[in-house]
């Protein structure tokens, strides 16, 4: 193991040199019309505008969903609120972000929705500054950031929620005028949590790499975090709702082994340290990585989203570095990220279930995230094999292109943004018919109203909202494509976060025709 460890460690150099040739290589293919998919396509650089103004109004609803004391709020109707969130812990917990359409900071998805903005920014940070929206990307991931830095005060301590979603959810209130007590709950080594460690621990790794080229102490020290998050995480193993059996009800983990891998790699892609890589490719991948079945990616399972982000490994290691051949662990990895992509085309043999409207359909609960969430990774996918060289994808005795897997995301993307059999924008503010009644506290009370906690009128109002959520991507359609706009709708009309990391992600991978797969560590 200590010989692979140094191993990966050159490895890793030679493989940073091959990639930076081979991207040049396939951006000047492209240039030419070759590669990308197709000649009719805008060449990587000029910006697809209705993907840019649909991020523009995406990246929107972070601000809608800030907490503590605004800095340039641009939000009419928000204001200031929870503003001394952690101090019976003499900690600031003002940051952070509510979860939805409530006002509970769940730390589990909300360290998922910092790692998804880190990834997108990491691959995609490109072409959101073409687009102008790359500053607003990096604003809401360092309000989040700054919140989870607060939250691990001590190497084994981290806070994971603050507000009592008891109490919150019978209530029907602004965020303003809220005035409930905001108890806290942590996770320490008599009462872990290895997912919300770990997710945690990713969250810190990527957006180390996000902060790198831009605040390299701010880096320095998210990596610390990360570092030890994973040690945390790894060393006193336990969901940590069977640790806190009350909030399995809200976002219950179905294991944290897929976060520890999914940390582990963000780690390697962080360090460089090849023991991360070790951890996730030895025995760990064995038991937990659950290769060679294809699974979809959400805030409770991260292994597709590891596969993919440890093909990445792969692809960019096999001219001439050759990790992957040493690593068996690492190309069952790349194997089964194959494998997911093959369920996402809609042509494979494979092809997993999507709705006459085109829609992958995973989940009937929060339609929406499965197909947004793969379809971000086929996008990024499809752009580490244009980069690497690879043309072909092959599912059984079929082969798929770079330019299927972007086609299939596109037309998830478009799916959300009203090409669908209700002709309806799932994505709150953008295009001419989107819900009125969006489940959101915040969006259906008027401004100027202080209800405390007793304003159900306004979530049993039949009227539509007063203020627009801009940027929400609701939970989405039925099984047969329709949709019920009605406020007490939670199962297709409430808003989350997480979801809007996810929109931002896929609509940043098509803001141009592909994107040149940079390294991570530069
Ligand atoms: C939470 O997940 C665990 C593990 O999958 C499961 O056993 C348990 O029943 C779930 N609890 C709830 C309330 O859904
Ligand atoms: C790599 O990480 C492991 C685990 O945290 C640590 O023990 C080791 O010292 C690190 N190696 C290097 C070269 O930094
Ligand atoms: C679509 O499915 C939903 C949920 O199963 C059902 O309530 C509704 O009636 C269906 N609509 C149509 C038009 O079939």
């Amino acid at each position: 193991m200590a010989r692979c460890v140094r191993c990966c460690c050159c490895v890793l150099v030679l493989l940073l040199v091959a990639l930076g040739i081979v991207a040049a290589v396939v951006f000047v293919r492209n240039r030419n019309g070759g590669g990308g998919g197709g000649g009719d396509h805008p060449v990587p650089g000029s910006v697809d505008h209705k993907y840019a103004e649909a991020l523009a109004v995406a990246l929107q609803f972070f601000q809608v969903q800030k907490s503590g004391k605004l800095v340039k709020n641009e939000i009419p109707w928000r204001g200031d609120s929870a503003v001394d969130d952690g101090q019976e812990a003499g900690l600031d917990l003002s940051r952070g972000m509510y979860d939805a359409g409530d006002h509970i900071k769940f730390g589990f998805p909300l360290a998922f929705t910092a790692t998804m903005l880190s990834w997108s920014v990491l691959e995609y940070g490109g072409a959101m500054e073409a687009a102008k929206q790359r500053d607003s990307a990096l604003d809401a991931l360092r309000w989040i950031m700054d919140y989870l830095v607060n939250a691990h005060p001590a190497d084994d301590v981290l806070y994971i929620q603050v507000g009592d979603p008891e109490v919150d959810h019978k209530c029907w209130e602004r965020p303003e005028t809220m005035s409930e007590k905001r108890p806290l709950t942590k996770i320490t080594a008599n009462s872990p949590g290895s997912d919300v460690a770990a997710e945690t621990a990713a969250a810190m790794a990527a957006a180390s790499l996000v902060y790198k080229p831009i605040d390299a102490s701010y880096s320095s020290s998210l990596l610390g975090h990360a570092e030890q998050l994973f040690s945390f995480a790894d060393r006193h193993r336990a969901a940590y709702t069977r640790t806190f059996p009350e909030l399995a009800k809200y976002y219950n983990s179905t294991t944290y082994q897929d976060e520890l891998l999914w940390a582990s790699g963000w780690l390697f892609h962080a360090t460089g340290n090849g023991s991360y890589l070790a951890y996730a490719t030895g025995k760990n991948g064995e038991d937990f990585a659950d290769l060679g079945n294809p699974r979809y990616f959400s805030w409770d399972d991260k292994r597709p989203g590891t596969q993919v982000l440890l093909s990445r490994v792969s692809f960019f290691a096999s001219q001439g570095a050759g990790v992957a051949e040493e690593n068996g662990g690492l190309e069952s990895y790349k194997q089964t990220a194959d494998a997911v992509m093959c369920i996402l085309l809609p042509d494979s043999e494979t092809a997993a279930f999507r709705t006459e409207g085109g829609l992958l359909y995973v989940a009937e609960w929060n339609s929406l995230q499965h197909p947004v969430a793969s379809a971000f990774l086929a996008a990024v996918y499809g752009d580490y094999m244009l980069t690497s060289g690879k043309t072909e994808l092959t599912c059984g005795g079929q082969s798929f292109s770079p330019a299927d897997l972007r086609k299939f995301a596109q037309s998830q993307a478009d799916y959300v943004l009203g090409d669908n059999p209700m002709k309806l924008s799932y994505l709150v503010g953008y295009g001419d018919g989107y819900p009125q009644r969006v489940h959101h506290r915040g969006a259906s009370i008027p401004a100027d109203v202080n209800t405390g906690c007793g304003g159900q009128q306004w979530l049993e109002s039949p009227d539509p909202n007063p203020n627009v959520a801009t940027g929400a991507l609701v939970g989405g359609p039925f099984k047969n494509d329709s949709f019920v706009d009605e406020r007490q709708n939670v199962m297709q009309n409430e808003a989350t976060t997480y979801n809007s990391a996810l929109i931002v992600g896929l609509l940043s991978g098509l803001l141009t025709t592909s994107s040149v797969a940079q390294s991570l560590s530069s």
